[in-house]
């Protein structure tokens, strides 16, 4: 298994009263949608996807429990570990538009960076809305109760766009029902779809078995799969496996806590 690196924050950035970006001090090659594993010595290990992927490494963080409010806690200058990356990333095509909904604008905004393709951040009202000042231009917003941007969900934004220029792929990572809308979609206008997962996560590398999603290990062979794969994955939109390997509805899945 691979050692943790010790890296120390560089900077953090409040985007809003529950979610955070980490700037890490280490150097390291990453691609858009891959994630490390952060190590808080005493408290426990964890995934996050990289919010910034190039010339920086950052990782945008929303408070739910114990770990999360733990890094709340540090400050500039303190210490972490980091493992990774792992995981396969986007596939790079051009003419794409990339969506990220909620917290799923993490590694989408990472991408759009990187990739340098259109994209849709969504959120519910402004103020859950991230990254509103980093990208100039090439992204639109939409919020669903209108406060920025327009109004109304992502998805409805994406087929509008999709229905006004050809796109060749879409990428998205979001609320797992919303990813199943976005694949309808791109099923009805013809194009690739590729989406980012989340599931139960220890090792990060393929050897646990933690984070099954049928027959494909999320962490491994993910968090990125296509519309094709994911049409052979019934658990996806479905079930997920918390951590004593129960499989549960993913409504259960996304409410439980450790
Ligand atoms: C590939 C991947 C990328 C992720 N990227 C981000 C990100 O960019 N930003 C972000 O805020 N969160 C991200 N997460 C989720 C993040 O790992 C959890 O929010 C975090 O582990 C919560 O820990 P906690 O102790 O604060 O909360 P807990 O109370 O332990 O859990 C809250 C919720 O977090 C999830 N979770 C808890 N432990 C794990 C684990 N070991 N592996 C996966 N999910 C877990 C579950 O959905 C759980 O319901 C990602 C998860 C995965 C699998
Ligand atoms: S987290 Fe261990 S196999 Fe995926």
């Amino acid at each position: 298994m691979d050692q943790p690196k010790t890296c120390r924050i560089k900077r953090i950035v409040e985007e809003n009263p529950l979610t955070r970006t980490y700037f890490l001090d280490c150097n390291m090659k990453i691609s858009p949608g891959q994630f490390l594993m952060l190590w808080i010595p005493g408290v426990d290990e964890k995934p996050f996807v990289c919010s910034y992927s190039g010339k920086e490494t950052g990782i945008t963080v929303e408070k739910k429990g114990k770990f999360t409010e733990k890094l709340f806690m540090m400050k500039k200058g303190d210490l972490v570990g980091i493992r990774g990356p792992y995981g396969n990333g986007f596939t790079k095509k051009k003419n794409a538009i990339a969506l990220g909904g909620g917290l799923g604008a993490a590694p989408i905004a990472s991408l759009i960076d990187e990739f340098g393709c259109d994209g849709i951040i969504g959120a519910h009202t402004k103020s859950n809305l991230l990254f509103l000042s980093r990208f100039k231009k090439k992204v639109q917003y939409s919020t669903s109760d209108g406060s920025y941007g327009f109004k109304g969900r992502p998805t409805a934004l994406l087929e509008k766009k999709l229905s006004e220029k050809k796109y060749d792929v879409v990428y998205c990572c979001g609320p797992e029902g919303m990813m199943k809308a976005v694949i309808e979609i791109c099923r009805k206008y013809k194009v690739e779809c590729e989406v980012s997962l989340e599931r139960y996560m220890r090792c990060g590398f393929g050897v646990c078995g933690a984070c099954a999603c049928n027959d494909r290990l999320v962490c491994k062979d993910g968090p990125v799969f296509n519309s094709r794969q994911l049409s052979g994955m019934s658990d996806f939109g479905n079930k997920g496996m918390i951590k004593s390997g129960k499989k549960v509805p993913l409504s259960e899945y996304f409410a439980w806590r450790e």
